[in-house]
């Protein structure tokens, strides 16, 4: 199995040597690798290796890993190229003097440490330190929304979704407002009595009994929801505010959005939830973790190529970011006509390729109810 896994056996020789990542994916050896792979190896590599060198035991190490998208069979492999190739050969070599033995590690004692040690650098501002323990925290127990929601309050607002949506409302004050993904009805019951509202989720909690008349529920898919109901025959004309919130794969929010449009106007505005995970373990296709964002965040990148004329901002709210689409047109067809290759360019693009440039891509914005205005949320459609 190890022949078959030459450059990343050269990879983790060449880490080993303590060469930089940026010499290394400069290697001729490496060239026949397009770019982008070859950086989403070398990280995983380098993960593998610094797992296995801290004595993680091999069948562990995998899960943590499948952040990268690499297909299953093909990272078992590349953990036992590394294992095989460098850290046993490593461990061989080194030559254990007799004497007291070292204490077994225990993992949660590490946790807890560590743990304790971020919260002490939250406190004293240093936050990189901070979010570099607790990506470590969530390598070792990827698991745990405490460690992600930390990590997310160390490096977004104070503020979160509930609390922006609440903002939303009140400044936009759509009379007409659409959420697909109730689940207990926290966020539509953000919704005041001058809105005509709709919500749509096939598992709606005991909790929405108790919502408002003002507010409509459809325990139904989007898809039924959009195939059998006139939702401008229901809420008496087109949507105001949309927010999409359902199912968590790129390709559900994106049918959800091409339906949402439809039924939108030159001044509507629609709300993306999820857009701005702050690592990769929790924005896997692949449901991993308890604490699941999926691929959603696929939709601003997949926005920005094929509709440039649309107004995307994704503002820094806790836990996950919430994008603001603006200038929308329903008539517009694009997304619809182009699915094919819509759905072959980004169901397999992975977020270690994009994780480092992300707030570029999403327009990130800060979370201060004194630029989101009225005014601003309705710019783009009065200037176009
Ligand atoms: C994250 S929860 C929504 C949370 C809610 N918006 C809030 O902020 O409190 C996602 C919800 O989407 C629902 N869902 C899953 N698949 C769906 C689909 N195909 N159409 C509509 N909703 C769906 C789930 O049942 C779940 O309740």
């Amino acid at each position: 199995m190890q022949q078959g896994f030459p450059l990343i056996r050269f990879m983790a020789a060449r880490l080993r040597m303590g060469m930089s990542d940026a010499d290394i994916l400069q290697s001729p050896e490496l060239h026949p690798l397009a770019p982008t792979t070859a950086t989403v190896l070398l990280k995983a590599v380098k993960e593998i290796w610094l797992l296995l060198q801290e004595g993680t035991p091999l069948e562990k190490v995998q899960k943590p890993l499948q952040r990268y998208g690499i297909e299953e069979q093909t990272l078992a492999a590349i953990i036992e190229s590394v294992h095989a190739e460098d850290v046993h050969t490593w461990f061989k070599q080194s030559t254990v003097p007799a004497g007291p033995r070292c204490p077994a590690w225990d993992e949660e004692k590490e946790k807890n440490l560590l743990f304790a040690q971020a919260t002490e650098w939250i406190a004293s501002g240093e936050k990189d330190l901070a979010a570099a323990a607790l990506r470590r925290l969530l390598l070792l127990d990827c698991d745990s929304s405490q460690y992600y929601n930390t990590l997310s309050s160390v490096l977004l607002s104070a503020h979160n979704h509930i609390f922006m949506l609440k903002h939303l409302h009140a400044v936009l004050q759509p009379k007409r407002y659409l959420e697909i993904g109730v689940s207990f009805g926290h966020s539509i019951v953000l919704a005041q009595p001058g809105t005509q509202a709709v919500g749509i989720d096939p598992e709606l909690k005991a909790t929405c009994h108790r919502l408002p008349d003002h507010i409509r529920l459809y325990g139904m898919t989007s898809d039924d929801f959009f195939a059998k109901v006139d939702v401008q025959a229901v809420l008496g004309g087109p949507l105001d505010m949309a927010f999409l919130d359902g199912m968590h794969l790129f390709e559900y929010l994106l049918r959800d959005f091409i339906h949402a449009e439809r039924h939108c106007h030159r001044h509507s505005v629609i709300l993306l939830h999820d857009t701005y995970p702050v690592d990769g373990v929790v924005a896997a296709r692949k449901r991993l973790t308890g604490y699941w964002l999926g691929d959603v965040w696929k939709m601003v990148p997949c926005l920005k190529k094929y509709r440039p004329e649309l107004q995307i901002d994704t503002i820094a709210v806790q836990p996950s970011g919430l994008t603001v689409v603006r200038g929308l047109d329903p008539g517009n067809r694009t997304l619809l006509d182009h699915l094919p290759e819509i759905y072959q360019e980004f169901i397999y693009l992975n977020f270690a390729q994009v994780q480092d440039k992300m707030d570029e891509l999403v327009n990130l914005v800060p979370a201060d109810v004194a630029h989101i205005t009225r005014d601003w949320l309705l710019q783009p459609a009065e200037k176009a």
